[in-house]
């Protein structure tokens, strides 16, 4: 008698047709996107934010500096989670001088925050953490795509856009709850990316090593997108609903940022020349910035959660709700990437119910590391 449960093979790659529906998603985001977005305004309107509360990484460029700034300019407390201390230090000087005489001092602050350093990433959530105050919304922001560069590897071991773009972040959010769920309603927003749709996890093979798929920068940056979507719907599901805490992944558009810095020249000068399609920073940063104040976004979540929906929230850059990739709606490998990201960070599998109920945890970086 055949069996059914070994001799299922294990898919290695996205289908062609997969493949090729992602890519005509990515074509349209870039062409149309000034046309589906035509509705926003720019800047977008904010509320009032007096008494908010939010951390912003890689605030120190594109997309992530304009969202520190415009939070600040509403009112909001602003926490520039960055690795350039000084170069953060030096825009806060810049936008107070901007602001003087049109209301009350920005308040922004700085602290240190390395994406490709999991103790790093501990010690800012045990600094964060420690001061007992709470958290409204965290935007995990920083981001990188080395165009054309070699692959690389974390101190951790692990490939950088990996870490930096999904596990690092993950981690950061995972550690940061006891402070959400005292800020509660809160929000967990990541900054992803249409690319997403062309990615591909592998979750026995997270760092592109094994020979199955060639590695290069674009494997690396989608695949860690579709990561950080599957985790997401995964955190999502398992927050409970009294915890109070949204998650929602955006995609900003196709910016002209410093993301851009390492295409070839002769890229760098086709994005000049064709600024109709390509979102200004301003404009990249309008999904970010609704994903954090709209009041209905919760209530959205809240829906999700509720229903046997296999994913969580995602907006795209015209801040409306939209449908992850296809492959990102495989419970079976989101739960497995769920799975193999915790264990990757050095988290136990019951890492969120734990601080979600007040315990402590102890992750494996940091401090703790053996
Ligand atoms: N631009 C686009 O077209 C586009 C499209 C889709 C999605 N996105 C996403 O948008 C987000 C923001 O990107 P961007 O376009 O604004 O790019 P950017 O101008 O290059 O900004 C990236 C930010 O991330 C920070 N960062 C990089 N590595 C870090 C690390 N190890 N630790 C801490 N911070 C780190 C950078 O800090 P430094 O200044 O110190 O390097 C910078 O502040 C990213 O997640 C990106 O994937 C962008």
């Amino acid at each position: 008698m055949a069996t059914t449960t070994s001799s299922k093979k294990k898919k290695e790659a996205l289908g062609w047709m997969e493949w090729l529906r992602g890519w005509l998603y990515v074509v349209y985001e870039m062409l149309f996107q000034r046309i589906t977005a035509s509705h926003l305004h720019n800047p977008m309107p904010l509320p009032p934010l007096n008494d908010i509360t939010c951390i912003v990484t890689g605030s120190t460029s594109g997309i992530g500096r304009e969202i520190a700034r415009q939070l600040a300019e509403s009112g909001a407390h602003v926490v520039m989670a960055v690795r350039n201390t000084k170069a953060a230090q030096d825009l806060i000087q810049k936008w107070q001088n901007d602001w003087s005489g049109m209301g009350l001092p920005l308040n922004v602050e700085v602290m240190e925050l390395d994406l490709l350093s999991l103790d790093s990433v501990v010690r800012f959530a045990e600094a964060w953490n420690s001061r007992l105050g709470p958290l409204h919304v965290l935007i995990n922001n920083a981001g990188i795509f080395s165009i054309g560069e070699p692959q690389k590897f974390s101190k951790d071991g692990y490939e950088e856009h990996m870490q930096v773009n999904h596990l690092a972040p993950a981690l950061l959010s995972v550690l940061l709850l006891p402070s959400l769920v005292k800020g509660s309603p809160s929000r967990i927003i990541n900054v992803n990316s249409v690319m997403h749709y062309v990615g591909f996890v592998d979750t026995e093979d997270m760092n592109v090593v094994s020979g199955k798929r060639k590695y290069t920068s674009l494997v690396g940056y989608s695949s860690s997108k579709l990561a950080q979507v599957m985790f997401s719907s995964v955190l999502h599901k398992r927050l409970p609903a009294e915890a109070g805490i949204s998650v929602v992944c955006v995609s900003p558009g196709i910016v002209h940022t410093n993301v851009a810095r390492d295409l070839p020249r002769v890229v760098q000068a086709a994005y000049h020349l064709i600024p109709y399609f390509i979102f200004s920073p301003q404009e990249g940063s309008r999904s970010a910035l609704f994903a954090a104040t709209d009041p209905q976004v919760p209530e959205y979540c809240e829906l999700l959660k509720a229903d046997e929906w296999p994913v969580g929230a995602f907006l795209s850059q015209d801040c409306r709700p939209t449908n992850p990739s296809e492959e990102a709606h495989n419970t079976e490998t989101s739960h497995e990437v769920w799975e193999k990201t915790l264990e990757m960070i050095g988290l136990p599998s019951d890492a969120v119910e734990r601080l979600i109920e007040g315990e402590d945890i102890i992750c494996w970086y940091g401090a703790n590391k053996g």
